[in-house]
């Protein structure tokens, strides 16, 4: 099995649907969510990562900015200061069910991480399973500061701190609309 991750193309867009579509079967949300991405302003196409095996696309990981509101205390005033606009939001997340349980998905999550440390967003997030996600390093996000976005439940809102953390971020985290309807 000849395999390698790079940042997408269009010419993966294509296979990127359909490694969503069977990934994620028979949900279509998740193949839907990247194309919405794509057409934003949240999208960032270096931290977009396909892994392909024999040149046809076998799974993706896809890294786009989100927005944080701070956290408005009692008296109506903001309870921190304004934090960083932009934090980086994992999903969607999936391999071809054929080739799952052969380490790509661990791969993609290894290279989406070392490309995210390099720049200066300070935090990915995720809403899933911290049992799965807590060997990469994500960890509940309110014991950092960070309240899940409107309608995801509380323990499943995870996050993982980069080099560039910074303690003072804070806020609820607030989902592009291309996340309208889908949970993460
Ligand atoms: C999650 C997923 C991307 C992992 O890809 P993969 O290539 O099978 O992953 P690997 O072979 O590198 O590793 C398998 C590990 O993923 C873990 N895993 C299974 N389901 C998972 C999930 N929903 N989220 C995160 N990790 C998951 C398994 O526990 C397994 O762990 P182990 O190595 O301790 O047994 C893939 O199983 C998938 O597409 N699942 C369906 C879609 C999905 O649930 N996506 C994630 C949530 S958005």
């Amino acid at each position: 099995m000849a395999w390698e991750i790079v940042a997408e193309r269009p010419e993966h867009y294509a296979g990127v649907r359909q490694a969503l579509l069977d990934a994620f079967s028979p949900s279509e949300a998740e193949a839907g969510l990247i194309e919405s991405i794509r057409q934003s302003r949240f999208y960032v196409p270096q931290l977009s990562f396909v892994v392909t095996v024999d040149d046809e696309v076998a799974g993706v990981l896809v890294l786009s900015h989100v927005g944080l509101r701070p956290l408005v205390g009692l008296d109506g005033n903001a309870a921190h200061p304004a934090p960083p606009a932009r934090l980086l939001q994992l999903a969607p997340f999936g391999v071809r069910r054929s080739h799952q349980g052969r380490g790509l998905g661990r791969a993609l999550m290894r290279r989406a991480l070392r490309a995210a440390a390099l720049r200066d967003e300070p935090v990915v997030l995720v809403v899933g399973d911290l049992a799965h996600y807590m060997r990469f390093g994500f960890e509940p996000g309110s014991q950092q500061g960070l309240v899940a976005p409107a309608g995801v439940a509380p323990e499943r809102f995870l996050v993982r701190r980069l080099d560039s953390w910074d303690a003072g971020v804070r806020g609820q985290v607030e989902l592009p609309p291309s996340f309208a309807g889908v949970t993460p």
